[in-house]
């Protein structure tokens, strides 16, 4: 059993925090960093502000394994080289529990010539869909065994694709890109509602053209860029625990600090403007074509029902499960649909948030999709288990914090994933 993390109702919460750095962004960083290539300035990529989460730490150590090393200079500041060889000895990389490391670099390894690499993952990455990424890489001549993780992966000069993808993706998305960048023909993608574009904007800030006409993206292979610098901006996806609870935990007043605010992410903020909720954004700055801002909040009275459908999902998945204790305060029935992906995710999101909610009293029917839930009802402290999910340990802690009781959260420990601050961010902004 994971650690155990006891919860009590938060009086209070004020205060200003430092949002952890973007998960996408971070992971993209590393890539794009260990792909370029060195010129007579060297090759060395300086990253600020990157994320120490496990899951960005195996998609760093994944390259270092690779002949790409890197370091952290400090706390914030980490280099990366792509001027070592390429490693062509069989390596098994442990991608632990995040699958954008696996399906970002299974398209990566797919198109590198001579490469023998074995992607592995925990118990919840092994269940998870790799089919979606693997079939269309097997169209392009990939060289992959397996359908799920453990998959090999041999690569070679890929071809060409124009692929309609039946999920709105930003991993399917970014694991073709990246497998086309030196295909023998333009690898075009389509998706069904657009996806978070951090793959897309990163390479045009890095001088590669991308050809967009609505959601379909076509990328010509042998561009290439140079090291570059790049501070990562904070993740939205992290700042939507505390979002929730200003919006919950009554006299809160809480400034969120440079927040990524790339509108393919900032779906969590319509649903705020849903519930009548106030969100003010202020210094806003751009970092390699990426918004960013500082958002601040405080506590609202009476808030109205929303709705989370279509194209709004895509731009807040990840943020689903916390949004879902919103609505338990809000005064109506909230309705999340469209939503299936989050069965798919670290945990199934929808079974474990709807069974966790009940249990703590509030009125929520599951559907195949989503969850409806009627408030407000008074939630009451009981024993969760977060499933090693990290945004379900985090969103559990801001349920806990409104509720009667002690809450008790069972596999808490998975914050590491993407906020290892969690806990010590969450005792210097909340008074019991
Ligand atoms: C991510 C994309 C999303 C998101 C995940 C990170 C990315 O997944 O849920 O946490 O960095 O590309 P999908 O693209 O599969 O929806």
């Amino acid at each position: 059993m994971g650690e155990v993390v006891k919860i009590s109702r938060v009086e209070k919460c004020q205060g200003a925090i430092a949002i952890p750095s973007d998960k996408s962004l971070t992971h993209r960083a590393y890539i794009f960093a260990a792909l370029a290539q060195a010129s007579d300035r060297g090759g060395v990529s300086r990253l600020s502000n990157t994320l120490r989460g496990e899951d960005c730490e195996a998609t760093r150590n994944a390259f270092a394994m690779m002949g790409k090393s890197s370091r952290h200079l400090s706390d914030t500041e980490t280099e990366l080289d792509c001027s070592g060889d390429w490693n062509n000895e069989p390596v098994a990389i442990d991608c632990g529990n995040s699958g954008t490391t696996m399906r970002l670099l299974a398209g990566v390894f797919a198109g590198l010539p001579g490469c023998n690499v074995t992607l592995t993952g925990d118990e919840s990455l092994s269940r998870r869909p790799m089919k979606r990424i693997i079939d269309p890489l097997r169209m392009m001549g990939a060289d992959i065994s397996g359908d799920t993780a453990p998959i090999t992966i041999r690569g070679k000069q890929l071809r060409g694709i124009h692929f309609t993808s039946p999920v709105a993706s930003a991993q399917v998305k970014s694991c073709l890109l990246l497998a086309g960048l030196n295909a023998t023909a333009p690898v075009s993608i389509t998706e069904p509602a657009q996806s978070r574009n951090h793959t897309e904007l990163m390479l045009q800030s890095l001088g590669v053209e991308l050809d967009q006409d609505g959601l379909t993206t076509t990328l010509t292979p042998g561009q290439k860029w140079e090291p570059f610098s790049f501070r990562v901006p904070g993740d939205i996806s992290s700042a939507a625990f505390w979002m929730v609870l200003a919006a919950l935990v009554p006299g809160s007043n809480l400034l969120l600090q440079r927040v990524g605010l790339n509108p393919t992410r900032t779906g969590i903020l319509g649903v705020f403007e849903q519930v009548g909720q106030t969100v003010e954004i202020g210094n806003q700055t751009d970092e390699l074509g990426e918004a960013v801002g500082d958002v601040s909040l405080s506590y609202k009275v009476n808030l109205q029902p929303f709705e989370i459908s279509g194209d709004l999902v895509p731009r807040l998945i990840d943020e689903i499960a916390v949004l879902a204790v919103l609505a338990t305060q809000c005064h109506g029935k909230s309705i999340i649909r469209d939503a299936g992906e989050m069965r798919v995710k670290e945990s199934d999101r929808i079974a474990v948030v709807c069974d966790a909610l009940k249990r703590m009293g509030a009125n929520v029917t599951e559907q195949p999709d989503g969850m409806i839930i009627e408030g407000p009802t008074p939630l009451t402290g009981t024993s969760i288990d977060a499933r090693h999910d990290h945004r379900l340990a985090m969103s559990f802690a801001v349920a806990g914090s409104i509720a009667d009781g002690e809450t008790t959260i069972l596999n808490a420990d998975s914050v590491q994933t993407s906020y290892p601050e969690f806990w010590s961010h969450y005792a210097n902004v909340t008074t019991p």
